[in-house]
């Protein structure tokens, strides 16, 4: 889906399409760079970080295996409830492995640092996250984000995988969702 197919939802485009890729190509370098010698394991944390995961991926040019997991913090409203529940949980036995946790946004960072330390309790070589945006939020909470594709305003967005209540994740960039749609 277009931004000029949803244009009265959206108040400002904040990436492109085009911009998006570039910010994969770059993530994806480093990446590369820092497991040649042995694959890692790509967490993908559904539903919002599968466009991520896709593009990311396969712009990856090592080898690499993908497993998915599923938890909660939001419901279906703009603000992180804090609680995190697991829903779906990884197939793969992760002791040893090199897990990269691939997310689409870190906001309050609450998630992320709870499924960090969720996943360092099994035993797994480490545990690095790669997340295509982030929040000026993210910088209150301890969690250490080794990629980060772009820093963005503190503003509720939707597109590229993210979504509100179930809608916009297909839109192929990200844009800011207008007030009138969730007030
Ligand atoms: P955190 O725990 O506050 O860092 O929130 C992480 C999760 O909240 C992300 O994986 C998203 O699913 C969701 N989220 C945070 N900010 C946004 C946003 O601006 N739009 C859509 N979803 C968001
Ligand atoms: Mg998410």
């Amino acid at each position: 889906m277009e931004f000029s197919d949803v244009e009265q939802d959206l108040t400002e485009i904040v990436l492109t399409e085009d911009q998006i890729k570039g910010i994969i190509a770059d993530l994806a370098r480093r990446i590369e760079a820092d497991y040649a010698d042995s694959p890692p394991l790509l967490v993908g944390v559904l539903r919002g970080a599968v466009m991520v995961m896709a593009d990311l991926a396969r712009e990856l040019r090592i080898p690499i295996e993908m497993d998915w997991m599923a938890v909660s913090s939001y419901g279906a409203g703009t603000q992180s409830s804090g609680v995190v529940r697991i829903l779906k949980d990884l197939d793969t036995d992760i002791a040893g492995r090199r897990v990269l946790i691939v997310e689409d946004i870190i906001d309050s960072g609450l998630t992320l640092s709870w499924l960090q330390a969720n996943l360092a309790t099994r035993g797994a070589e480490s545990v690095e996250i790669c997340a295509l945006l982030r929040k000026p939020d993210a910088a209150k909470v301890e969690v250490d984000v080794r990629y980060v594709g772009a820093d963005i305003p503190n503003k509720f967005v939707v597109g590229y995988g993210l979504d509100y209540a179930e809608a916009y994740r297909h839109l192929k960039g990200v844009a800011v969702l207008a007030p009138h749609v969730y007030s």
